[in-house]
């Protein structure tokens, strides 16, 4: 009657406000909306979060996989996690309490487990999921997949942070969209000097811009994908290019200053940048011969696909290229970034299929327009195991291009659903959107 009441234990899930790059991932996957943000940091409700994982494979950096033994009642409230500038120290249970967390720590324990074998399975097996990774896999709640196709080369994250970040030397910067456009998008080579920046296509890296927000607190690390290819902007060189659109309104058309983006636009050569990264771990290119590319993209969404499509022109005497199909979205041809580099491409080497929506004396179209007016062409290759597809860009455009892929597949009498999860599955259908 005296017995002291059961302590209830929370296994406390957190972000690690040090290593995120505030990049939204975690929030739009989150299939309870427990994860929220506010200017400072990205935080979990511990009255919300059920530790379902979701969250954590799509994450580019990791930072979302933090957890505390917590005792319920002294869990960390959100308005707590919006004032971190670090994680707390881990604290010690009092015994009882400890004793009694046995069976949540376990179980959430064993959560990590499922989904962290459903990853591997997925990336280690050539196309083929055994029964067991099929019945552990999670209900898809993302459009994409959240691991890397199987014969994706390994990528190193995090090895430059907030706290130790790495200093690169600006050698280029140039505008890559016709002078006299709204869109003014540059080009930006930096270079890393003697120090080591491993980097993969698909992946991207974080730009510390200098100055303080309106709190007087330093500006979060800005992400950017990479538009150059494992080797080097420049083969053989210690050196990335960035592909980044000036900011000057927001998404609803108001005015607004793009912090990160005016200051990489503005750089001159020999300006030294502030970078950490490398990040991400999924939207990474197939490495195997003969690997088919979809990649559909608007606007900077290309940074990615220059990287790709670079690392297949490099390689084009191997013989080891599969085909490639780009679906390219820009208002107008002056308005495309890279343009012209991308026009001298051989035909034979890369399947270009140009969205123009703002063309003087051209009906609008879009990316996904293009998908079903090439409806044979992209079919045969969904349907081919060797074929991955990359979308990057307006986060507009994943439903219609979500529905064109499906108007494809069923034209055919295929069954999208199905094909849609063993694209997800193997790794083979990758979305970066904002
Ligand atoms: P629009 O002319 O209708 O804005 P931006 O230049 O703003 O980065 O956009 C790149 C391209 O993406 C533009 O052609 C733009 O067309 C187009 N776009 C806008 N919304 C969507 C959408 N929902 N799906 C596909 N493309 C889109």
């Amino acid at each position: 009657m005296n017995a002291p009441l059961p302590v209830e234990v929370l296994k406390q899930h957190l972000i690690d406000p040090e290593i995120c790059i505030r990049c939204n991932t975690c929030e739009e996957t989150c299939p309870v909306d427990a994860i929220t943000h506010d200017s400072n940091n990205y935080v979990v409700d511990p009255d919300i979060c059920n530790g379902c994982m979701a969250c954590v494979p799509p994450c580019p950096t990791g930072s979302i996989d933090n957890w505390r033994l917590m005792l319920r009642n002294e869990a960390y409230s959100v308005q707590d996690q919006f004032g971190w500038e670090e994680l707390p120290k881990e604290k010690a249970l009092p015994e009882t309490a400890a004793v009694d967390a046995g069976g949540d720590a376990a179980a959430a324990d064993a959560a990590a487990v499922d989904t962290a074998a459903v990853g591997t399975a997925a990336a280690d097996a050539p196309g083929v999921m055994t029964g067991a990774a099929s019945a552990a896999a999670p209900a898809f709640s993302l459009p994409g997949a959240s691991v890397p196709p199987w014969s994706a080369a390994h990528p190193y994250v995090n090895l430059y942070t907030h706290k130790a970040p790495m200093t690169a030397t600006v050698v280029g910067n140039y505008r890559v969209t016709g002078a006299d456009t709204e869109s003014d998008i540059h080009h930006i080579v930096l270079d890393f000097g003697e120090l080591p920046f491993p980097v993969l296509e698909g992946q991207s890296i974080g730009i510390l811009p200098p100055g303080v927000d309106a709190q007087g607190r330093p500006h979060h690390a800005r992400q950017y994908s990479l538009a150059s290819p494992r080797d080097g902007e420049r083969a053989g060189y210690n050196n990335l290019s960035l592909t980044v659109k000036r900011v000057t309104e927001d998404h609803g058309g108001a005015a607004a200053h793009g912090v990160c983006s005016n200051y990489l636009c503005d750089l001159a050569k020999n300006d030294t940048v502030q970078v950490i990264g490398p990040f991400g771990h999924t939207f990474l290119m197939p490495n195997h011969p003969r690997a088919n590319l979809i990649m559909i993209c608007t606007g900077t969404g290309s940074a990615p696909m220059r990287a790709m499509t670079e690392r297949y022109r490099r390689r084009i005497d191997t013989g080891d290229n599969g085909r490639l199909m780009l679906f390219f979205g820009a208002r107008t041809e002056r308005e495309l970034p890279y343009f012209g580099p991308l026009m001298k491409l051989p035909r034979d080497f890369i399947d270009i299929n140009l969205a123009l929506s703002r063309e003087p004396g051209q009906p609008k179209r879009y990316v996904q327009d293009l998908i079903r007016e090439r409806a044979g062409q992209v079919r045969e290759l969904l349907l081919d195991r060797n074929t991955c597809i990359y979308v990057c860009g307006l986060k507009g455009m994943e439903v219609g291009v979500l529905d064109a892929l499906r108007e494809v597949t069923m034209q055919s009498g295929q069954d999208w659903s199905i094909l849609h999860d063993v694209l997800r599955r193997e790794g083979r259908l990758h979305f970066e959107t904002y």
